[in-house]
């Protein structure tokens, strides 16, 4: 069955007898830190893993369709790990194989999604709607704020509760009992990822259509929609902002192969670009990271995109940028903390706006100890480029103020040493072995 770009279905391989974590992957070490010496221009090529985004609603997708499932290229990080936690916690079987997660949707004998595990990833969410759908009930935690400000979750409650859910909210938990889910029309005045791909997966089991306006056009929900058709979901506008899912009786299991990470090319595409390097980053979609491709260029960089990879050469010092993150295809929220470690150093003020997270700004201050000259406006950030950052001891607050505390660090002079980095592990596979294989001089260590 073809499932279009990005997406391969593949016969099924013989079932991997190896079990429990993520493939090659170390238990997260909670207090791992990193130490990092700065001034090495990066060099070489580096391969890009699996979409952390693409493949979350994908491994709870499975909840759909009773069977087992194949899903390939399923970056080992913590949050795949989580919510492989997740949904063995539901009575799925979850093995990881070398990139390769199996599901075992068959024996599901729970809807109860615990807080101990949603609170350490809010994707765990995505459990809530396949739940509804598959078996007309649920028991998921609310995920609570996160560490740069509430990031609620009305529209997928809302969405929910317009297709007939009638949740509640009882003890912290959304609880919904003896759901019928029937198609609704649904409007988002905010683009939301996670809700576009929570009604979108509850829709593909209702009775009648759901038409999902202002809906999410990221990768990550073109992927699952790709993933949910495969299955034999029925959805219309994919990849706009209009979607239309007409229910079916039942999904079947899928093998499917996960899209690249975007975020993760574009982090490496920022590293090489701040430190003045010349890298190829390999395994990429350059479409998906068009727009930083747009801001490194006007920063001075040059930069050759082929079919899979992009290749890049950073300048002796970068030109100020002036950012608004925005919806796909515009400037991603989840690159502008690492942009910010390159406007540190640029030559002239750079101004960056999250128009996405008002609050997602905790790299600041960490990023100010390495010498950063950054005044914040509300969601403004207005940034001096320095000519140089010092090393100094910062702390990881979330995946993507890590990386960009990782960047500043390789441009800095001295020695930083980045505590707290379980935060990076959640988001980047072997970031650290990746940026040595690059010429970095980054070590592991236990605090
Ligand atoms: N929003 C609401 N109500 C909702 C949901 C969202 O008001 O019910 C608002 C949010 O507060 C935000 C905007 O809508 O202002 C967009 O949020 P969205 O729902 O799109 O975010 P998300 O689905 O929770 C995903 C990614 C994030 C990424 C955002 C934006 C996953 C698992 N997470 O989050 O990724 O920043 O989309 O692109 O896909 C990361 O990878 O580091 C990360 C945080």
């Amino acid at each position: 069955m073809d499932v279009g770009a990005g997406t391969h279905t593949q016969p099924h391989a013989p079932h991997a007898t190896e079990s429990a974590r993520a493939p090659g992957a170390k238990k997260t070490q909670p207090m791992d830190a990193l130490i990092i010496e700065g001034g090495r221009p990066l060099a070489g090529r580096v391969p890009i893993s699996g979409a952390k985004n693409a493949a979350l609603p994908v491994m709870a997708a499975a909840l759909l369709a009773p069977g087992e499932h194949v899903l390939r290229n399923v970056p080992s990080l913590a949050d795949t790990r989580t919510m492989a936690r997740v949904l063995e916690k539901l009575g799925a079987r979850v093995e990881f194989n070398d990139h390769v997660c199996r599901i075992d949707t068959t024996r599901v004998n729970s809807v109860e999604a615990p807080y101990d595990l949603v609170r350490t990833m809010r994707a765990s969410i995505y459990v809530l709607g396949p739940l509804l759908a598959r078996f007309a009930a649920a028991r998921v935690s609310l995920p609570g704020g996160c560490a740069w400000g509430p990031r609620p979750v009305n529209l997928h409650l809302e969405g929910l509760n317009a297709m007939g859910a009638a949740l509640d909210i009882d003890h912290g938990y959304i609880v919904g009992k003896s759901v019928k889910l029937a198609g609704a029309h649904i409007r988002h005045e905010t683009v939301s990822v996670g809700a576009t791909a929570q009604i979108m997966m509850a829709a593909t089991l209702a009775s009648g259509t759901t038409i999902i306006e202002g809906a999410a056009v990221e990768p990550d929900i073109t992927e699952l929609g790709r993933v949910l058709i495969a299955c034999g979901a029925r959805i219309d506008g994919l990849g706009t902002r209009t979607v239309s899912i007409h229910g079916v009786e039942r999904l079947q299991p899928i093998d499917c192969t996960i899209i690249p990470d975007r975020i993760e090319a574009a982090t490496f595409l920022a590293a090489a670009a701040i430190t003045g390097g010349s890298v190829t980053i390999d395994h990429c979609d350059p479409e998906h990271i068009a727009a930083t491709i747009d801001k490194l260029t006007e920063a001075g960089c040059d930069i050759h995109a082929g079919p899979r990879e992009v290749t890049i050469s950073g300048p002796v010092r970068p030109a100020a940028l002036k950012i608004d993150t925005q919806p796909y295809p515009g400037f991603p929220t989840d690159m502008q903390a690492q942009m910010m470690a390159l406007c540190s150093v640029a030559d002239g003020t750079s101004i960056i706006t999250d128009t996405i997270y008002l609050d997602r700004f905790t790299h600041v201050p960490e990023l100010a100890r390495l010498g950063a000259r950054i005044t914040l406006d509300q969601n403004t950030a207005t940034i001096d480029g320095v000519e140089r950052l010092q090393g100094a001891p910062v702390m990881a607050t979330d995946i993507r103020a890590s990386a960009a505390l990782v960047l500043a660090a390789l441009v800095a002079q001295g020695t930083t040493r980045i505590s707290r980095i379980y935060h990076l592990d959640r988001g980047y596979e072997a970031l650290d072995q990746k940026l040595a294989a690059l010429g970095a001089r980054i070590e592991r260590i236990k605090e």
